[in-house]
Order: C-alpha cells, then sequence, then structure tokens
C-alpha cells in the first residue's frame, strides 16, 4: 500500500528501516533509498524495473558526506560544488568508501549531487544517510515532477509518496565527469554548459550525445526513455512546414496531437491535441511542463504527436536532448533531411 504525505520524520524512518521512499528535487521526483543499505538499493531497481548496469545517483545533504563516498575531489569539481551545489548538477568522482556496488552497478566512479530542495534537504539531514535516488518512474517512462506522476507509475510499489508539489525545474540534474582529466558533460540538464563554462573553463559534450553513432559514457543515456505511446517527431523549420506536417498527417486519416508553443496556436490548425508549454515559452516554461505534457499525450489515443523544436543551447540541450530520446530520433527537417 503507497501513502502520499509530506511527513519528513516518516521518510527518514522509512529511509534508515531500508525502504524505498519518492522525495520531491527541485529537477524530478527521486526514489530514495540507503546508499549504503545493498537490499534497500536493490528495492530501487525492483520498482522501477531498472536495468542493473545502470548506476544510481547519491544525494548528500551537507559536504560532509561528500568523504568518504567520494575517493578525491578535483580542483574544478570542488570549484563546481562551490558554485552550484546545492543544484541541478551531479558530478561524477572517483568512488570512495562505504556505498553498496549496486548504487555504482560496479563502475569505479561514483555520480553525487546535492539537491536545493528543502525537502530533500531535510529528508537526508533527518535520515543522516547519503541517498541513492534516480528518478521515481518506471523505467522508459518520462521523469515523474509530481506525486501524481510517482502515483501512476510505482503504486503499490513503494510504501510512500512524499508530495512537495510539482519540481521547479522539470528536467533532471546535468551530470559532468570530473574523474578525468579534462571534465565532460555526460547528460545536459538544469545547469547549463554555459553556466558551467563560465565557472571552469571550455567543457565538452560526450560524443555519444551528439552522435548516434558513438555509444555513449553515461550507462543511463543508452535507453530509450521518455516515449509517449503514439510516435513523436520533432519539426524542424517554418510555421507553414508544421502546418504541412499537421494536414499530410490529417489526410492520412491520423490523430494528431501537437507539443506547441503558446503563442504559435494558430499554426496547429487541424491537430485534435495540442499541448503547450506557456505562455511566453521561455525555456524554463518549456522544460518545467515538458514531461508532464509527454504523459498527458497518452490519456488522448493518438496515432502521431508533432513536436515544436527549440534552440539547441542553454537549457534548450537538455530539452533537446529529451525530446530527441521521446522521439527515438526522428527529426523531419524543412530542408528535406530527415534525420
Ligand atoms: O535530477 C536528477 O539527477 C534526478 C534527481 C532525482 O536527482 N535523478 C536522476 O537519476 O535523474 P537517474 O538515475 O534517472 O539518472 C542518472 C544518470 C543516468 O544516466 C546514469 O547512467 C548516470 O546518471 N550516472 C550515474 N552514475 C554514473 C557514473 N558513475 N558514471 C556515469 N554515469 C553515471
Ligand atoms: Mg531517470
Amino acid at each position: 500500500m503507497t501513502h502520499i504525505s509530506s511527513n519528513i520524520e516518516a521518510a527518514a524512518s522509512l529511509l534508515k528501516a531500508g525502504e524505498v521512499v519518492a522525495i520531491p528535487t527541485e529537477t524530478v521526483y527521486g526514489l530514495g533509498a540507503d546508499a549504503t543499505n545493498d537490499a534497500a538499493v536493490a528495492k530501487i531497481f525492483e520498482a522501477k524495473g531498472r536495468p542493473s548496469d545502470n548506476p544510481l545517483i547519491v544525494h548528500i545533504a551537507d559536504l560532509k558526506q561528500l568523504h568518504p563516498i567520494a575517493g578525491s575531489v578535483p580542483k574544478k569539481a570542488e570549484q563546481l560544488m562551490d558554485v552550484f551545489w546545492p543544484g541541478a548538477l551531479t558530478i561524477i568522482l572517483p568512488k570512495g568508501e562505504g556505498l553498496s556496488d549496486k548504487v555504482t552497478a560496479g563502475l569505479s566512479t561514483v555520480g553525487i549531487r546535492m539537491p536545493d530542495h528543502p525537502i530533500a534537504r531535510n529528508i537526508i539531514l533527518e535520515a543522516g544517510l547519503p541517498i541513492a535516488a534516480p528518478s521515481a518512474n518506471t523505467s522508459g517512462r518520462p521523469s515523474p515532477t509530481s506525486a501524481a506522476h510517482v502515483w501512476d507509475d510505482l503504486q503499490g510499489k513503494i510504501p510512500l509518496i512524499v508530495d512537495g508539489g510539482p519540481t521547479g525545474i522539470g528536467v533532471e540534474s546535468t551530470v559532468i565527469d570530473c574523474s578525468v582529466q579534462s571534465p565532460v558533460i555526460l547528460r545536459p540538464g538544469g545547469i547549463t554548459q554555459e553556466e558551467i563554462e563560465a565557472v571552469i573553463g571550455k567543457v565538452q559534450m560526450d560524443a555519444g550525445l551528439l552522435e548516434q553513432s558513438q555509444k555513449p559514457r553515461s550507462p543511463g543515456m543508452k535507453y530509450s526513455h521518455y516515449a509517449p505511446i503514439a510516435p513523436l517527431r520533432i519539426i524542424e523549420g517554418s510555421p507553414a512546414f508544421f502546418k504541412e506536417q499537421i494536414q499530410s498527417a490529417k489526410e492520412r486519416g491520423l490523430k494528431v496531437g501537437v507539443l506547441g508553443i503558446h503563442e504559435k496556436q494558430s499554426d496547429y490548425e487541424g491537430a485534435d491535441i495540442i499541448l503547450t508549454c506557456g505562455p511566453n515559452p521561455r525555456l524554463q516554461d518549456v522544460a518545467q511542463k515538458l514531461y508532464a505534457n509527454l504523459r498527458k499525450f497518452d490519456e488522448y489515443s493518438l496515432d502521431v504527436i508533432l513536436s515544436e523544436s527549440f534552440p539547441r543551447e542553454g537549457l534548450g540541450q537538455a530539452i533537446m536532448n529529451r525530446l530527441e530520446k521521446a522521439a527515438g530520433h526522428q527529426v523531419i527537417k524543412e530542408d528535406g533531411n530527415t534525420k
């Protein structure tokens, strides 16, 4: 039986007893367990149906918790922590001691993040443990940005969902590997490449993110993800081109959904369902509503979903990365090249 509450003590007691608890963070909801306890961590993989070769992020609330779980902390990692913690940045470091091997899926490194959410922080402090937590969705589904999303995926499988309302950022943390000489972004997320470069200078994006032929270095990035039931296609081109795509789908008798921009609603004439990120589609708003929109489409028995594309800079890198995964990399371009 799954309860929904906002009781921090209850959450901490369950965590100390080796149970899993869904917890709000500023990015997405996480499914937390004691990162030092093998049996507790195993329950995370079990509840999510997560492949065991995909390592978990360890969440801390105080820098005192960083040692001994991190083996060493390079200078650039320290600079990033100073500026972005607490916040949406996961830093990969050489693995220290005391963590369950299941957390790191046998790797010699560990991803660590200090979340910037009062409920998450208080639960971690109250439990007095490093908390392993992937996003609290069933594997493959969009990450949960509300307690209701967690409920939809995990009811009956976990004892408690702590309700902290909708999450603020809406996409997951940025994952940066600082265990190597030159830090590499393995997953774009809530903290942008530009923000990171302003602190530690130029950083690379993992080749696996830029080119599909390359194997990503973050195990989780190789899995398909976020996909709604209906196939999703990203449209790159003019408003007239977007309209043509809707019309041609309608001519084929399809029920069409559009993931669009509020200000461009009149361009989506003919679509059966229009979900927008806005009004005023700043990338922050798009990110915040992205997963809720992707989940919502499943309520309408659509045949196809056509999505706007967004600039691949700032938060747009994370948005386009998630959209491309949701679309299985199906991008329809006006210039004729179907990617
Ligand atoms: O915002 C977030 O990061 C959320 C909240 C709950 O903190 N968590 C989250 O966790 O998104 P998850 O498990 O859904 O994604 C973690 C990603 C995966 O792609 C995983 O492969 C990667 O981080 N990762 C974790 N540890 C790693 C490591 N040692 N080396 C490389 N990649 C790692
Ligand atoms: Mg996830």
